[in-house]
């Protein structure tokens, strides 16, 4: 059986991610979303907003479960008994990263293995920072995340704002 787990901060979920997921569900018999609770991060939803946001955009399969984690990814991913990481591969920029990231997994738990996936050329450039940047300034994100999203990252940068 597989299980993977695929990390993330999520803050918000993307179509890029989101396109990972429907696209990693294939590979695997079980998919775990693992939001970050990294405290020294500044995020502009809490954990439980980005689980919130992460589980009503799969409200249909069974096979994939929305859950946090802190300290180290390796020991979740044994804890959940998984031997997968997956990440999804932007542009190049995303490599250099991703390659040490996954060195140093597997130097920590060498029976985790980590897969990529090459994110669809259609969101190739998307990330939750730009998303974040765009909208604070009014940009639209239509299209780059789901609506429910849209609207929850709009409600929030007015609560920010005022
Ligand atoms: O979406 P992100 O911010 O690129 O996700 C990064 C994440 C959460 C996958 C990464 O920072 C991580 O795995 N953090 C957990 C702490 C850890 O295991 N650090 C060592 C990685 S080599």
């Amino acid at each position: 059986m597989i299980i993977a787990v695929y990390p993330g901060s999520f803050d918000p979920i993307t179509n890029g991610h989101i396109n990972i997921v429907e696209r990693g569900l294939d590979l695997c018999d079980k998919l775990i979303v693992a939001v970050s609770t990294n405290i020294r991060k500044t995020n502009l939803f809490t954990t439980e907003e980005r689980i919130e946001m992460i589980r009503a955009c799969f409200p249909d399969s069974d096979r994939i479960e929305v859950d946090a984690f802190d300290g180290l990814l390796v020991d979740y991913a044994r804890a959940r008994g998984a031997n997968v990481i997956l990440r999804g591969l932007r542009a190049i920029s995303d490599f250099e990263f991703e390659f040490q990231m996954a060195h140093m997994n597997s130097r920590l738990a060498p029976a985790v293995e980590t897969v990529f996936m090459m994110t669809s050329a259609e969101y190739f450039y998307v990330s939750s920072s730009l998303v974040r940047e765009v909208a604070t300034f009014g940009g639209s994100v239509s299209g780059l995340v789901p609506p429910a999203v849209e609207r929850m990252l709009r409600t929030r940068l007015e609560q920010k704002r005022s």
